[in-house]
């Protein structure tokens, strides 16, 4: 990304609560693509190990929560391949799954026309289901390996608005419960859908985006400084009050123990079993860049660009729906300038240390 990525497009903006579409995302999620990796070596191990579909029936891969793509490639190569060292010849059915307004054309785009594409692959098929995973995606037992990777953090929706800040990670009392309870229930609602759909012995590996024990996700210190941001447009007029106060980023960090509950007892944990699972902490190597070469502006230029794909569509969606495509594009400019100009000014705060939890899921 260059200076000029700062300013945007004179097009509306996304307002579609996604990453930003068109390749955007695909372009600016190094850090997503990093955490996958560490999920690599669980996913074909499972692909190793699941069942054979019946006779000619082919086999069914999810990638739930796949954006444009872009990090979905080498992990649905590695299952194909780890699966087929089994059963050579096997047809393959990959099914990447996101909301109805993620921006499927690009995702398709990319499947197509990449050159490490695991469509490439002789015998393999490629769709897409344009619906929440915390719906029923798939018939009953359909799925023999699924994978979702730093996607089950999004929220079906945020209960109520945080008061003063737009990250629920900052969010103190009753409010926080109603986040905590809306994260268990909509993991619970996943882990229902899956347990349903995945063929006994059917395998899932999920990396959520966590946090530790003592509440830090480790993103604090950049969602401050785009509320600081924000706030400044709101002192000097550009923005009204009231987008600010509904601008929220749907999203909640669990913490290993949120992850785990579920597999503890109950009905869940009488059709699943979460036979692994381990954290990691992923540095931030737009940081690590900075402190090699001392390129505040690069710094900058990434870290604004990574906040736009993953984040700034949750909080353009709150901005009052008769703010024309120019108005729009001045808010937006004004907005990555300031966040700009705070990165570059401390460094060291706005970089982010992401905590990661990997399962490692089986239908019983
Ligand atoms: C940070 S991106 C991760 C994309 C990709 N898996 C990766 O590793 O880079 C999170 C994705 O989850 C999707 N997502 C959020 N809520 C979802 C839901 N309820 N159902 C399906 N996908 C969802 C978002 O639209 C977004 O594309």
């Amino acid at each position: 990304m260059g200076a000029k990525d700062l300013e945007p497009s004179g097009e509306r903006q996304s307002t579609s609560g996604v990453m930003e579409g068109g390749g955007y995302y695909a372009a600016h999620s190094s850090p997503q693509e990093a955490y996958g990796e560490f999920g690599f070596r669980w996913l074909e191990e499972a692909a190793g190990e699941i069942p054979l579909p019946e006779a000619d029936r082919p086999l069914l891969v999810a990638d739930l929560g796949a954006a444009g793509g872009g990090n979905s490639l080498e992990p649905m190569r590695r299952a194909i391949a780890a699966y087929r060292a089994r059963d050579p010849a096997r047809q393959v059915e990959v099914v990447h799954t996101d909301i109805p307004s993620n921006d499927f054309s690009a995702l398709f785009k990319l499947v197509e026309g990449s050159e490490r594409s695991y469509l490439r692959l002789p015998g393999v098929y490629s769709y897409a289901a344009g619906r929440s995973f915390y719906e029923r995606l798939f018939p009953d037992g359909a799925l023999f390996l699924g994978w979702s990777s730093i996607a089950v953090h999004w929220l079906s929706q945020v209960p109520e608005p945080i008061p003063d800040q737009i990250y629920p990670g900052f969010a103190a009392g009753s409010v926080r419960e109603a986040l905590v309870a809306r994260s268990r229930s909509d993991w619970e609602a996943f882990l229902a859908h899956r347990a349903a759909e995945l063929r006994p012995g059917g395998r899932l590996i999920v990396l959520g985006g966590s946090r530790r024990d003592d509440d830090v996700s480790g993103a604090e210190g950049l969602m401050t400084m785009v509320y600081e941001s924000l706030t400044s447009l709101v002192a000097d007029g550009s923005l009204k009050a009231e987008e600010l106060r509904r601008m929220t980023i749907p999203t909640w960090n669990r913490t290993a123990g949120e992850f785990a509950a579920p597999f503890a007892g109950g009905p869940l944990a009488e059709s699943l079993e979460l036979r692994r699972r381990t954290a990691k902490v992923l540095p931030d190597a737009f940081f690590a860049a900075f402190e090699k070469t001392g390129d505040a502006a690069a710094y900058r230029d990434a870290v604004v660009g990574f906040f736009h794909a993953a984040f700034e569509p949750s909080l353009w969606s709150a901005l009052d729906p008769g703010r024309d495509a120019s108005n729009m594009a001045a808010i937006v400019g004004a907005f990555r300038r300031g966040l700009g100009e705070r990165v570059a000014a401390d460094p060291a705060a706005a970089s982010c240390t992401w905590h990661v939890e990997i399962l490692d899921i089986a239908r019983r």
